[in-house]
């Protein structure tokens, strides 16, 4: 058995940490033969709530389980850490605008990106979640001057994976014979899931894209819009498939991504495909040697370029928002 990995979740008494935190101590994210210690990092009013989670992470007795603690100090939570997963994030609530809840979350990411910088291990990947999580992550990056800005990323598997399960039910195939799709840009609606690479059961998903009122009046709105959807009919936001996201995301990270496919991740951009250098934004991304990849030399035609600008350009209004407001 190797040394326990130090994984810190933030959030960790939320919906989606419940979700996540039993999934990790099982072995599912960093493998069978890894054992983990959890810190769990709450506000002061949950960390009765996290405590009981500890305490239920104890009665599973997984056997790859080294230590749970619960912590309300972001300099004792990420100390020594190698994985972080940045889930606790401000909610939008009532009247609040874009900009409000953009300095909220620099309250909670500046700090963040601090503390890692200041304690986390020399190998620490970190990947946020908490919403809005392109620009949170660039807020966290942007406090940790000392750790490699390609160890920061945002979550866009789950739009990924909602991708995948969407070509799947279209061509009747199951989702493993699904490859190649990319989410390009920032986890909101204004997000491309791109068909034009992708395969169908091994051959081209050509058949897909030449049907374009599927694909845009369907396939894209579907993917895109479907965190709103899944609150309308939870009334709640996701939460297990995005703790599976979360797993699957920070699994390939560390274990690479299968030969020959490759998946979607929102890393710091050095300028692939025009996109500005600095802001994180989904790519198609392949890893290998514990390090994310963009997939370089795609074919972008002007339905695709249209769309990938447009949401990149919503990621420079929120940079230069963060900005504005002294948070990067
Ligand atoms: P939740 O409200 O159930 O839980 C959030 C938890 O974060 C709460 O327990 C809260 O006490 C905690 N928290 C708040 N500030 C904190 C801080 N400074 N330090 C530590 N913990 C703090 O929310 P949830 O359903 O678990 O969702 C969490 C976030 O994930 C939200 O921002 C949500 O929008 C986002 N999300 C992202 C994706 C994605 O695909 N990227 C998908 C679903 C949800
Ligand atoms: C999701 O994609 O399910 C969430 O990001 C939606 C949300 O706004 O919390």
């Amino acid at each position: 058995m190797t040394a326990p990995v130090n994984v810190t979740v933030t959030g960790a008494a939320g919906q989606i940490g419940y979700a996540l935190l039993f999934r990790i101590a099982s072995g599912a994210m960093l493998g069978p033969d890894t054992p983990v210690r959890l810190r769990l990092l709450e506000i002061p009013q949950a960390v009765k709530a996290a405590e009981g989670t500890a305490m239920e992470l104890d009665d599973c007795a997984f056997p790859l389980l080294a230590g749970v603690d619960v912590e309300d100090d972001a300099a004792r939570a990420f100390d020594g850490t190698n994985v972080a997963l940045l889930v606790g994030a401000r909610p939008r609530g009532p009247g609040m605008e874009r900009g409000d809840l953009l300095e909220a979350n620099g309250g909670i990411f500046g700090p963040q990106g601090r503390a890692i910088n200041a304690h986390a291990a020399g190998d620490v990947r970190v990947l946020v979640v908490g919403n809005p999580a392109n620009t949170n992550a660039l807020i966290a990056a942007a406090h940790a001057p000392d750790v490699p800005a390609e160890r920061f990323t945002a979550m866009t598997r789950l739009d990924h994976n909602r991708a995948l399960s969407q070509v799947a039910h279209k061509a009747g195939v199951p989702v493993s014979e699904v490859r190649r799709l990319a989410i390009w840009g920032n986890h909101s609606a204004t997000q491309y899931p791109d068909l034009f690479h992708a395969e169908v059961a091994g051959a081209p998903a050509g058949v897909l894209t030449a049907d374009t009122a599927w694909l845009s009046d369907e396939f894209v709105p579907t993917v895109a819009k479907r965190g709103a959807a899944i609150i309308d009919a939870r009334g709640a936001s996701s939460a297990a498939s995005a703790a599976n996201a979360a797993i699957d995301h920070v699994h390939d990270w560390v274990l690479g991504t299968p030969e020959g496919d490759w998946t979607s991740a929102g890393v710091v951009s050095t300028g692939e495909y025009g996109v500005p250098e600095g802001l994180v934004c989904s790519f198609p991304v392949t890893s290998s040697d514990g390090r994310w990849h963009v997939v370089e030399g795609l074919e972008i035609d002007d339905f695709s370029r249209a769309r990938i600008d447009a949401s990149v350009a919503e990621l420079e209004a929120e940079r230069d928002t963060v900005r504005e407001l002294g948070l990067v």
